[in-house]
């Protein structure tokens, strides 16, 4: 695509609904719950929140900079700032396609979840972790799967504007209301406080643990979809006045206020039902309907959860199917209509191996049975494609490219004042590498 006829994005706001669009999903009202839940609660959400301002936003700015400024896919535009760096899109393209062989699963739990809260959810004999069992093991599972990357699909090929953005536009609004109106309803549920304190009060000693501090990292780099350039292929839509500043710290306050809104949904519900925080990812599948069901008008409750879980899902899944999209089309001279149906069957292929290959591993003395691609793709991309990703694109644009580069972007060449300038630039050259490796090299033992 020339750079003439790029698509771009709208005004301000579109650029900020398309970017939150992307971050907010799963990772938010899923992940960041069952992360929480099996991660000392309050003590994951308070390391959590560090790291969305000391790692998440830094890094986003850095991707939003080299995304705007070179008006290219994540691999194009690294390399068009420095051919050797050109790996670094590399990684976000291999990260997208990591994320693509779970999150359509997981998406198409909560289709499935849809439907059948209008229909048999609430009718059946069978409990709530025997259907999701038994969900699992049938072939709707793959079909409500095949079913959401064919609803991503549909956007995409639409192109950038009328698909991407005007989704976005329609579904983030909703998703807030719906949020806050279940946040409310859960508060009136007898126990409920019992959660507010697991989610709201800290145990320090459990916050600083290796292993809370990585999660959250990992978390953090998730939930804001950075380290692995899609900010950097979303970017390249926006216009050349964006404050990108704005922007991100816009994006990442709507991220982290869907997140702790999921948390204030999930947690006095579980509480207020006597149930497990700690179920891990079947959380919300298993542990939410055991809560509607004792609600007046459950299936109607239900649904609404489900949809806005849907929704949440489908601003994301567009935002890393549009960075391979983006790839094919632009490094393979593919057309856009043909690079979308390449990046849509990959992403069947790539949930397929998930779906049906399982395998045991029992190697010096570590014996994993049933282990599945969902796991490893899972904890690949949060844990160290974006991570890493994270880390080199801070290296990237703090030490390899010139200062004049963050300032000229940051500040729109100079019509803006860049107040938080000099404290962005020391972040990137100094704490949010440090931090990163520090954290590698705690985790793995080494200090
Ligand atoms: N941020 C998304 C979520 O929290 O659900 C997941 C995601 C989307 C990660 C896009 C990475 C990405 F490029």
């Amino acid at each position: 695509m020339s750079e003439q006829t790029r698509a771009s994005f709208g005004g301000k706001l579109s650029a900020i609904l398309v970017a939150a669009g992307s971050a907010i999903g799963l990772g938010s009202i899923w992940r960041f719950p069952y992360m929480a839940g099996e991660h000392g609660g309050a003590a994951f959400l308070l390391v959590y929140l560090l790291c969305v301002f000391i790692v998440g936003i830094p890094v986003m700015l850095a991707e939003f900079a080299v995304g705007r400024h070179t008006k290219k896919n994540a691999v194009g535009a690294y390399r068009s700032l420095s051919r050797p760096w050109r790996w670094l899109g590399y990684n976000g393209v291999l990260g997208a396609l990591c994320i693509s062989g779970y999150y359509y699963i997981v998406a198409g739990w909560s289709l499935e979840y849809l439907v059948s809260s209008a229909t048999t959810l609430y009718n059946s004999t069978a409990s709530f972790t025997e259907q999701f069992a038994s969900f699992q093991d049938s072939f709707r599972q793959i079909l409500y799967t095949i079913l959401f990357i064919l609803l991503t699909h549909l956007i995409i090929i639409r192109g950038v504007v009328k698909g991407i953005e005007r989704a976005s536009k329609l579904m983030m609004p909703a998703l807030f209301i719906i949020l806050i109106i279940m946040a409310v309803r859960v508060a009136f549920m007898p126990g409920a406080a019992e959660g507010y304190r697991f989610l709201l009060s800290p145990d320090f000693k459990a916050a600083f643990s290796a292993d809370t501090i990585f999660m959250a990292v990992g978390q953090a780099f998730f939930s804001l979809s950075v380290g692995m350039g899609c900010m950097v292929t979303y970017a390249s839509y926006f216009k050349p006045n964006n404050n990108l500043t704005g922007t991100s710290l816009s994006v990442a306050l709507l991220t982290l206020l869907v997140a702790i809104l999921a948390g204030l949904v999930i947690f006095p519900a579980v509480f207020s039902a006597g149930l497990e925080p700690a179920e891990g990812a079947s959380l919300i599948f298993i542990t939410l309907p055991e809560i509607f069901k004792d609600m007046p008008l459950a299936s109607v409750w239900s649904l609404i959860f489900f949809v806005l879980l849907t929704l949440a899902s489908l601003t994301s899944t567009i935002s890393f199917h549009e960075v391979i999209t983006a790839y094919f089309a632009e490094e393979h001279n593919l057309s856009r209509k043909n690079a979308t149906r390449l990046t849509s069957a990959l992403s069947v292929g790539l949930c397929l191996l998930t779906l049906l290959w399982h395998f045991d591993i029992d190697f010096a003395g570590l014996e994993l049975k049933n282990i599945s691609f969902f796991d490893i793709f899972d904890y690949t991309s949060a844990n160290l494609i974006m991570p890493l990703g994270g880390l080199f694109t801070c290296i990237f644009v703090a030490w390899k490219l010139k200062p004049e580069f963050m300032r000229d972007e940051i500040t729109n060449q100079g019509s803006l004042k860049g107040r938080f300038l000099p404290l962005l630039v020391f972040a990137l050259r100094y704490i949010t590498p440090l931090l990163i490796i520090y954290i590698f090299v705690r985790n793995l033992g080494l200090l």
